[in-house]
């Protein structure tokens, strides 16, 4: 059986009492299972709080992005051994957040997934269209872009234990859901494209949907064959809708 995980992208909230208060309830709420890792994506000012919080638990912790370098002057960037040292076991890369609002093109997307292999951080490879590129029928080229960037500059055996996300940038924050169909199909395509390099790889990779994951549409998603769990934004904010969404991944 496939890896499942269930993510959850803080993105840049949260403060010392609200995060006390949050990890307690979640840790309160999710029981260790063979099934199923839960992990929370947080701020890196955070990361000495949550392994404090989480350490032993059943909880993993990660970043939401790292340096494409090891080391040096770089004013403002952290690097995959700073993350080690918080004992981070995930690190999300390539966000849309971090692409568009950031300019992250696919080569440094690439790099920073090579800096996480390198100190052995698993990297959620994020991956999605805009609405644009959607509606003129580009969604293939553009996951496929984005994945086969990373296939040439890691090389396939590079993907073996990490983790996919599809994130459709028009169901990001807004509520829009896309339907489980449409994620099943793409999810399908990004599977089939690793399969034509290495289907065993590509038969055990997980890929996580994400966009506006809630708990009413959860357990949908989460029945989808191709779908391994979800990296969830703002419902990963709320302690009952993370545990509902893990409660419909662990399937
Ligand atoms: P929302 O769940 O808030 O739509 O965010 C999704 C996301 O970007 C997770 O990385």
């Amino acid at each position: 059986m496939r890896a499942r995980l269930v993510a959850g992208n803080w993105k840049m909230h949260g403060s010392l009492h609200d995060n006390a208060r949050l990890l307690d309830a979640l840790k309160a709420g999710l029981e260790r299972s063979d099934k199923l890792t839960y992990a929370v994506c947080v701020p890196f000012p955070y990361l000495g709080q949550v392994s404090a919080a989480l350490a032993g638990g059943a909880i993993a912790w990660g970043a939401q992005d790292i340096s494409e370098h090891d080391a040096g002057a770089y004013t403002g960037e952290v690097s995959g051994a700073m993350l080690k040292d918080f004992g981070c076991r995930f690190v999300i890369v390539g966000h849309s957040e971090r692409r568009g609002l950031y300019a992250e093109d696919d080569g440094r997307v690439a790099a920073k997934f090579l800096a996480a292999r390198r100190v052995g951080l698993t990297p959620i490879l994020c991956m999605g269209e805009t609405l644009e590129q959607r509606d003129r029928g580009e969604t293939q080229n553009v996951v496929g872009r984005q994945l086969d960037a990373v296939l040439a500059a890691a090389g396939i055996a590079a993907l073996a234990g990490a983790v996919l996300a599809y994130e459709p940038v028009w169901a990001i924050g807004t509520g829009r859901n896309a339907t489980p169909q449409q994620v099943q199909d793409v999810h399908a395509f990004i599977r089939a494209r690793l399969g034509a390099s290495d289907r065993g790889l590509a038969g055990n990779i997980a890929i996580l949907y994400g966009g506006s994951v809630k708990p009413g549409n959860a357990p949908e998603l989460m029945a989808m064959p191709d779908v391994d769990g979800g990296l969830v934004g703002g419902a990963s904010l709320v302690a009952k809708d993370f545990i509902a969404i893990c409660a419909a991944a662990r399937r």
